[in-house]
């Protein structure tokens, strides 16, 4: 069939409106973190290039956000699996982190040992706010979909994060143990006191890069929305590799801890 010019691509837009990376450009974008591997070590997180221009993120966050159905956390649900097939983040990312988990962390788990979920946070929600914690993860991938502002510089749910906040556990037992000594944090007010004696990073998102951080050694939470934000806010939350005893195991630990 011929079509007018333009036509054909307009057609496979509505089709696939934010597949307009090719599989070389997912390559080198995701390879990029070949550069990154002495800084993620030394850090504890990186930052991959900007999104924005190269997907239409707000196309695929509309899909996800009528996934979620008013629900903070919705694991693995189509959109989002659109969205990590059109990334490549499974089929590119990663077989990248594997080889590094193996070789930094002695991960001896499977590559599709991996866990996703949509956070989705209305403006007021007084419960999804200042939950710190660690991963039972080896990495944590967060792609920002949907970021709210306030004109007035009120919360719209900054990512809080401390890198390096505890050694990389040698068991899971040490890990279960620094998880329950830092669950004190688990308060704006705790939380505050702590940025005031350590070294914290605060990631707004607003340049649409996804942020990649080690989860067992970071402890990571997220300010409130309030009620001044200019909208919902949703982030896509990749994690890969736990290296505890056995998956059911470490789901369940997922289970008891607040996320
Ligand atoms: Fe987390």
């Amino acid at each position: 069939m011929r079509y007018p010019a333009g036509r054909k691509e307009a057609i496979i837009n509505k089709i696939s409106p934010s597949l307009s990376l090719s599989i070389s450009e997912l390559t080198k974008y995701w390879g990029s973190f070949y550069g990154m591997q002495d800084k993620i070590l030394e850090l504890g997180f990186v930052k991959f290039p900007t999104l924005s221009g190269l997907i239409d993120i707000e196309s695929y966050a509309v899909d996800i956000l009528g996934e979620c159905g008013g629900k903070t956390f919705v694991e693995s649900a189509p959109a989002q699996t659109k969205l990590f097939d059109d990334l490549g983040l499974k089929s590119l990312l990663a077989p990248i982190l594997f080889e590094f988990a193996k070789e930094q962390f002695c991960y001896k788990g499977n590559v599709d040992n991996q866990y996703h979920i949509s956070r989705f946070v209305c403006p007021g929600n007084s419960v999804e706010k200042y939950r710190s914690h660690f991963d039972s993860h080896l990495f944590t991938l967060v792609i920002p979909l949907i970021i709210p502002t306030s004109l007035l510089g009120e919360e719209v749910g900054e990512f809080l994060f401390m890198p390096n906040a505890r050694r990389s556990p040698k068991s899971e037992i040490e890990n279960i143990f620094g998880k329950m000594y830092f669950k004190r944090y688990s308060s704006r007010r705790a939380m505050m006191k702590l940025v005031k004696a350590r070294k914290c990073e605060v990631e707004l998102f607003s340049d649409q890069c996804p942020l990649l951080f080690l989860g067992r050694t970071t402890l990571h939470t997220n300010k409130a929305v309030s009620l001044g934000a200019s909208s919902v806010r949703l982030s896509s939350l990749s994690h890969f590799f736990d290296p505890g005893p056995t998956f059911v195991i470490g789901r369940l630990l997922r289970s008891l801890r607040d996320r």
